[in-house]
């Protein structure tokens, strides 16, 4: 992991993502600069309304800048069509939602191995296999593979959302606010998964306005009215997180 320590996945080099809705122009994100290294496990905070799920939207392809350049292992987005975008968001982004979004009539295997069929390269079906067996386990939730999502905690349901995710190898993980449906001893179970998924190599971007999920990462990022307001490397100590909302 060492050697690839430099390696940029992702690069947001001045964006500004502005919506207009009803005439009133709405100023989400200003002038973000931002790199994520591999192996990184980057949190993004701040307070409701401060652009944190609009810039997981621009990472992960879902919306585009208004201005400035997004950039992929190096490829600059805005040069792609929207095909090309597609590949490179199959190939290189996974993604966690506060709500799960499983379905509800498949089962565990068959909501992990689901994304992997809608590939562009064939995957076999003993790929798929080896895939899914190890993504589950990867998140300790194998022994769940046939159940229903219904049959499984909220806590259990995060994790095999995870494992969907995982199960694309994504060059990162982006996770949008993964505890926000969980109650504190289910949310801490998935902030334990997500770290030792980065222990083991995941690269990990995450948006949560806990402060106190925030300090699982090794970087975090404080976001106040679209703007990047604060830095910070790992802390050894939970206290200074509060300072940054003092
Ligand atoms: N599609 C949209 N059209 C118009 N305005 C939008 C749109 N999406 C987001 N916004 C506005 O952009 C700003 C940032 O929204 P965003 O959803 O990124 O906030 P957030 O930090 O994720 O908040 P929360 O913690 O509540 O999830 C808000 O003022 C929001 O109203
Ligand atoms: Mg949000």
């Amino acid at each position: 992991m060492t050697d690839n320590i430099e390696k940029t996945i992702i690069h947001l080099n001045n964006v500004t993502k502005k919506f207009v809705s009803h005439d009133v122009e709405i100023t989400a994100l200003q002038d973000i600069e931002l790199k994520i290294q591999q192996g990184e496990y980057v949190a993004i905070n701040g307070p409701s309304g401060c652009g944190k799920s609009t810039l997981l939207s621009l990472m992960g392809l879902l919306d585009t800048p208004t201005s400035g350049q997004y950039l992929i292992h190096g490829v600059n987005t805005r040069e792609l069509s929207g095909d090309q975008q597609a590949e490179l968001r199959n190939l290189h982004l996974g993604f966690v939602f506060q709500s799960f979004n499983l379905i509800d009539e498949l089962s565990v295997y068959d909501n992990v191995a689901l994304p992997l069929t809608y590939r562009d390269q064939a995957l076999s079906k003993q790929e798929i296999k080896d895939r899914v067996v190890r993504a589950l386990s990867q998140v300790g939730m194998e022994h769940r593979i046939a159940h229903k999502p219904n049959q499984l905690s909220g806590g259990q349901q995060q994790r095999i959302a995870i494992a969907r995710a995982l199960a694309g190898e994504p060059s990162i993980l982006l996770v949008d606010e993964p505890t926000g449906n969980l109650d504190s001893k289910n949310g801490d179970a998935v902030m334990d998964i997500l770290s030792q998924l980065n222990a083991q190599g995941t690269t990990i971007c995450m948006v949560t306005h806990d402060p106190r999920y925030a300090s699982h990462a090794k970087r975090q990022i404080a976001l106040l009215d679209g703007k990047i307001v604060t830095t910070q490397p790992s802390f050894q100590s939970p206290e200074p997180i509060a300072a940054v909302y003092s």
